[in-house]
């Protein structure tokens, strides 16, 4: 079954680096980012997951918990994350899911059989408190991917998830938002205090709200 946005992220029990979990306990109301990489003890993985590690106290700033996943055995996880923790200066602090027998990798429509046919991709999937997938991306093994736009994104789906906006092409935290379509003149008055200008009828730009 594929997964699309919006609905409820798959459920499944999984045995990970920090013990075994639930994925809904783990979610646990908060965000969550679940992202694969292809294969444990490669490069471009290598510094994906070091940066992943660098960055978490900018996930953990946003409420996101994280957790990584490839179909590699526990024991192999463990030994690369020393080579991943010299390699890259990191330390590895979330949990990383072993899928040898691909159970999640299938659940998420991770193994793409014309890209790779027995490695998972590089999928990433954010889930909001409510449980449901608010954003995928999926990445060829070739290219590692960039975490500051993934953590933009979770900034973007935070606030939207919040105020009647949505965010214009290369928005950044602190920048001008848009007013969403469905939201009055007369509505967007009482709602955006701080006013708001028609570039035209359907573009409506307000300053970032919550700042
Ligand atoms: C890598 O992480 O470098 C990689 C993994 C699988 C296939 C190709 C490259």
């Amino acid at each position: 079954m594929t997964v699309r946005l919006g609905d409820i992220a798959p459920d499944f029990s999984a045995d990970t680096t920090q013990g075994p979990i639930q994925f809904h306990k783990f979610i646990d109301g908060g965000w969550a980012v679940l992202f694969s990489h292809p294969k444990d003890y490669t490069p471009v993985c290598t510094t994906e997951l070091g940066r992943v590690a660098n960055l978490k106290p900018e996930f953990d700033k946003r409420g996101v918990k994280v957790i990584g996943l490839s179909v590699d055995k526990i024991d192999d996880h463990k030994g690369w994350i020393k080579d991943i923790n010299e390699t890259q200066r990191a330390d590895v602090q979330f949990p990383m899911i072993a899928d040898p027998d691909k159970k999640v990798a299938t659940l998420y429509d991770m193994i793409h059989p014309n890209a790779l046919d027995n490695l998972t991709v590089r999928s990433v999937f954010v889930i909001g408190p409510d449980k449901k997938i608010k954003l995928m991306l999926t990445y060829p093994a070739s290219t590692g991917r960039n975490f500051d736009e993934l953590l933009r994104v979770i900034d973007s789906l935070q606030l939207t998830a919040q105020y009647s906006v949505a965010t214009p092409a290369d928005w950044k935290q602190g920048q001008d938002c848009i007013i969403s379509p469905a939201v009055s003149d007369d509505d967007a008055k009482k709602k955006f205090p701080k006013g708001f200008k028609a570039v035209k009828p359907y573009l409506r730009i307000t300053p970032q709200p919550n700042v």
